[in-house]
């Protein structure tokens, strides 16, 4: 029997695999682990993997061979996260040296899987495709003093026609907001200052659970008093679900931010539809429309996607236009990657590598001069910003986000981290502004 004293862990892909990876810790802690930096040295090591595009798995992929390769003790390898339900016991085939694969829904096996591994059992594999209640959220480790990701809902119901992750996690499981409250307000008493709340499409919160009478709004209605908190975020919308009474929400409750990440994904109702998104151009421009009717200063963030099956050359242009019209203020922009399991990917990706290339580089450019603008028109403005930490590269100077989510650095010491702070927006360069304290 081997007893395990050490562990590495290294989170791939989005803030959900994040926060999981924090609940992993919490319980390796618990059962006495120590984490360590150093991944040659640990005696158990975790990857918390994505499949969301076929880069973020070759790039696990590429790293476990490499560790495979240099490690001279033989550490125990486990494979979280979404690859681990979208690959199955394939990855024991795939690569040598994996003991262990753990899926997003299980992770609450985490000790059992160990005690078997302990006794000297390999290739055990927990990777189920719904999520039960079993996870103590409560046991969670963050790194981050200021700002704390909470889960309430898991999993997807959308079937976009190009995801992996309705698959990979299966489907929506709403958290009793009771939990959810209690959980908030233990952060806040342990002095968290920004909550952001968790789902692949949080607007449907509660719709699985219509007994709980609770929807997003609701929710956010129960978390804006608590004491100690200061702002409150949510993450990712869908422009189906999204609903008036939340959009109220942003605009009265005083901690939740402005800033909405609202994925358009192409700006072409043909490639919208075709990619299942059940919303045409025209129904997201008049959502947008009323979210700036009912809060002016609202910030809209947005996924696209580049080079879908069959999209063509007009078809392009469309999203150019969207870009240029709605003028979001962050767009994380991707050229498709067709997933295994997604029902896209039976369609011939027929958009060549180089078209896609060029496509995804003009809309960069499109929103660098976007955000450009934007930035250069809020030089001079006072705004407020948490603190959320010292600069990495300067111990004078803290780095902080605005209510609307763009990054401020000014200068400060470790004293003011997780604090409010007014500050005068001066200069910026690579989105982040320079400021000065008012
Ligand atoms: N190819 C490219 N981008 C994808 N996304 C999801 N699946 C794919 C895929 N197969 C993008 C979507 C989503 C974001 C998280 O990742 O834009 O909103
Ligand atoms: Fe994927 Fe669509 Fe669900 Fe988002 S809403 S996780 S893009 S299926």
């Amino acid at each position: 029997m081997k007893k395990l004293a050490s562990f590495y862990i290294r989170t791939y892909g989005c803030q959900m695999n994040e926060l999981d990876s924090e609940m992993m810790v919490g319980i390796l802690e618990k059962r006495g682990l120590q984490k360590i930096n150093d991944e040659m040295a640990a005696d158990l090591i975790i990857f918390n993997t994505c499949s969301i595009r076929d880069l973020a798995e070759r790039k696990v992929l590429g790293k476990l061979g490499r560790l495979a390769k240099s490690c001279k003790r033989r550490p125990i390898i486990g494979i979280a996260g979404c690859m681990a339900t979208s690959k199955k016991e394939k990855l024991f085939q795939k690569v040598d040296g994996i003991d262990f694969v753990i899926g997003p829904n299980n992770i609450h096996q985490l000790g059992t899987i160990l005690d078997e591994i302990e006794n000297d059992r390999t290739n055990i594999i927990h990777a189920d495709p719904n999520f039960s209640h079993e996870l103590d959220y409560t046991l969670a480790k963050r790194d981050d003093p200021v700002k704390a990701f909470v889960s309430i809902i898991r999993g997807c119901n959308k079937h976009c026609t190009y995801c992996i992750v309705p698959y990979a996690r299966g489907p929506e499981v709403s958290r009793h907001p009771d939990e959810i409250v209690n959980e908030c307000v233990q952060l806040a008493e342990t002095g968290y200052k920004e909550i952001t709340l968790l789902g692949q499409n949080v607007d449907s919160y509660g719709k699985d659970r219509p007994e709980w009478k609770s929807r997003l709004s609701d929710l956010l209605a129960r978390l804006d008093p608590i004491e100690g908190l200061e702002r409150i975020r949510f993450l990712t919308s869908h422009p189906v679900d999204i609903t008036c009474d939340l959009m109220e929400a942003v605009r009265d409750l005083p901690k939740v931010c402005e800033y909405i990440h609202f994925p358009l994904q192409s700006g072409s109702t043909r490639v919208l539809n075709k990619m299942h998104r059940m919303y045409t151009r025209d129904e997201y421009d008049e959502k947008v429309a009323l979210f700036r009717e009912i809060v002016p200063n609202v910030s809209l963030g947005t996924d696209m996607i580049v080079g879908f099956p069959t999209e063509t050359e007009e078809e392009f242009e469309k999203t150019k236009e969207a870009l240029e019209t709605i003028r979001f203020s962050h767009a994380f922009l991707f050229t498709y990657s067709a997933r295994k399991g997604a029902p896209a990917a039976r369609w011939k990706d027929d958009v060549p590598k180089e078209v896609k290339e060029s496509r995804l580089q003009e809309l960069l450019t499109i929103q660098e001069r976007i955000s450009n603008e934007q930035m250069q028109a809020l030089l001079g403005q006072s705004v407020e910003v948490l603190v959320e930490g010292l600069s990495p590269k300067d111990p004078n100077i803290v780095r902080g986000r605005t209510r609307d989510w763009r990054n401020v650095l000014f200068p400060g010491s470790q004293k003011s981290i997780g604090t409010l702070q007014k500050v005068e927006l001066t200069s910026f360069a690579h989105q982040t502004f320079i400021a000065k304290v008012v």
